[in-house]
């Protein structure tokens, strides 16, 4: 689950080479195998998903988190990362290990990824509470601390002509506004500045990030207006600022890989596809965010292998959604509209233990999301009476890698267990657990490793695949790929707050 505004993210690379899926052709006699298996049936499926397996999955999760450990000095799956390498590698081989009934295929793209581990801002005597270093942005000379007065820029300093001559050796001041951060930074470091801090326009602190890497960008911060203007006022009387700066981050480009994987049995026009995210944040293991999506899927590909299907079931392993949903848009972004039409709905499972859980439904609804959203979210919630369970309805907002799947007109949908959000008393009486605390209180933490998972809500994970494994029967069929009325922009995709 990516994080909520603002969001400082990381930026994608718009374009890349793919390795595509290649889908047809099934050899004849391993199709006669998988003919001879039983039909799915959702408790079947159910009956073979076992918590044991996925607690020994989690555990080996951890582990592949660790090989992190030289670089981040402690476990990570984020992109570019030996941990998230070493999910990909895992997701891929526990598949492969199943034989003939998948076709597996890489998506390869590339994505920028950044890390910041340290930074400091002093200006004048003080350092201004409010600053922080933007993302993707390239440490200062040698990863240590530079020294030069502060200089005032003209406007908003998207013009050369906006940087003072002495602008050389100094730490460059600018506002914000009318171009991008990245652009600011660029400009700096062409005239010569050491370091640039850009103030706020509006009221707050100010996190940003520079974008696509350019060689001319300078160590860049972000600081309040209300910091900034004491300084402001300073400059503009001819007073001098010696001030220091300090960053220490890594910015470079990686390939990132999707992993899919679709049954060669069922009816290839016509697929159920479901997804989580392979990568965490950089701050920690990420378990639950996503190692539990990512171990749901392969248990439930493991043991749908003892079945025949109807329908085709294609699953997804995201890379990139932490840094703003970048494989499943890149996924989505290179289907042609005849593929595209083969996808009947695309179901998200992203954090599926929070440890102060609730069961929630995304409410996605025809009226304003793709036609067929609706009877998904009402599989989930049906389960969920069937079983005397509670469950609450969560805003469908783009969040998670469904996304791109509903802007393109395939339906869309999922469940979660809650991130950061403060679980209510209601919903203690609903579910248990602990009021004023988040769901996962080690979301996008450090903490967020074994210990933290409640193992509830797995099942309705293998409901929904056998389900339309088994039959669209009622299932409204895809007509177009237009996208619907729900027009939210982009709020989660690629760099936010680039300006
Ligand atoms: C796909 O990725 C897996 C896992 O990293 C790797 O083992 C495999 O060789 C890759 N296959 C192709 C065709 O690139
Ligand atoms: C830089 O030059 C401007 C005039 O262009 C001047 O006001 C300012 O004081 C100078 N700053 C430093 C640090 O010399
Ligand atoms: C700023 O630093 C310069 C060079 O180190 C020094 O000569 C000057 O006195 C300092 N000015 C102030 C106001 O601290
Ligand atoms: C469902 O919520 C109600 C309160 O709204 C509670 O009384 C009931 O016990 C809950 N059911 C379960 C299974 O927790
Ligand atoms: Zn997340």
């Amino acid at each position: 689950m990516i994080r909520l505004l603002p969001f400082v993210a990381l930026s994608a690379l718009a374009s890349g080479s793919v390795l595509q899926q290649p889908l047809q052709n099934v050899v004849a006699d391993s199709q006669a195998l998988i003919n001879s298996k039983p039909l799915i049936s959702s408790e079947a499926l159910q009956d073979l998903i076992k918590t044991e397996n996925l607690r020994e999955r989690s555990k080996e999760l951890y582990k592949i988190a660790e090989l992190s450990l030289d670089e981040y000095n402690h476990p990570t799956r984020v992109i570019g990362s030996p941990g998230h390498l070493g999910t990909v590698d895992y997701i891929y081989s526990t598949i492969a290990k199943l034989g003939d009934y998948y076709e597996i295929s890489n998506q390869t793209f590339p994505a920028v990824m950044g890390n910041i581990f340290e930074y400091r801002l002093v200006l004048g005597n003080h350092v201004p509470q409010s600053a922080m270093a933007m993302s993707l942005t390239p440490p200062t000379k040698d990863k240590e601390p530079v020294f030069g007065p502060l200089v005032l820029v003209a406007n908003e300093g998207c013009d050369e002509s906006d940087y003072p001559k002495n602008t050389t050796g100094s730490i460059a001041l600018i506002k914000r506004g009318v171009c991008a951060f990245g652009d600011k930074s660029a400009a700096a470091g062409k005239a010569g500045a050491i370091a640039a801090v850009v103030y706020n326009n509006s009221p707050g602190s100010l996190s940003g990030t520079l974008g696509e890497p350019s060689k001319d960008h300078v160590a860049t911060f972000g600081i309040s207006n209300q910091d900034a203007q004491p300084y402001i006022r300073e400059l503009q009387a001819g007073k001098i600022i010696n001030s220091s700066a300090y960053i220490d981050s890594v910015v470079s480009k990686v390939g990132t890989t999707n992993i899919i994987a679709q049954t060669k049995g069922g009816d290839q026009e016509n697929c159920v596809m479901l997804g989580g995210h392979s990568d965490s944040v950089a701050e920690g293991p990420g378990i639950n965010d996503d190692g539990t999506g990512t171990m749901t899927l392969l248990e439930v590909a493991t043991q749908l292998v003892n079945f025949k299907v109807n329908n085709c079931v294609r699953f997804a392993w995201w890379a990139g959604e932490e840094e703003g949903l970048l494989g499943s848009d890149y996924y989505v972004s290179q289907l042609s509209e005849e593929e595209n039409l083969k996808i009947r709905l695309f179901m998200d499972y992203d954090m599926l233990a929070s440890p102060n859980y609730a069961y929630q439904v995304y409410d996605a609804r025809d009226d304003v999301n793709p036609v067929g959203s609706e009877e998904l979210r009402d599989l989930y919630t049906e389960w969920y009476e069937k079983h005397g369970e509670n469950y609450t309805y969560i805003a469908f907002d783009g969040r998670s890698d469904y996304d791109a799947f509903i802007k393109n007109g395939i339906p869309g949908g999922g469940i979660a267990t809650g991130a950061e959000g403060v679980k209510t008393k209601e919903e203690v009486d609903m579910f248990g657990g602990t009021a004023g605390q988040w769901y996962d209180p080690c979301y996008h933490q450090l903490c967020d490793d074994i210990s933290n998972l409640n193992f509830e809500a797995w099942l309705l994970v293998a409901h929904s695949v056998a389900t339309y494994a088994e039959s669209f029967k009622g299932f409204p069929k895809r007509t177009s790929i237009m996208v619907t009325a729900n027009e939210k922009g982009s709020l989660y995709h690629g760099p936010e707050l680039v300006m």
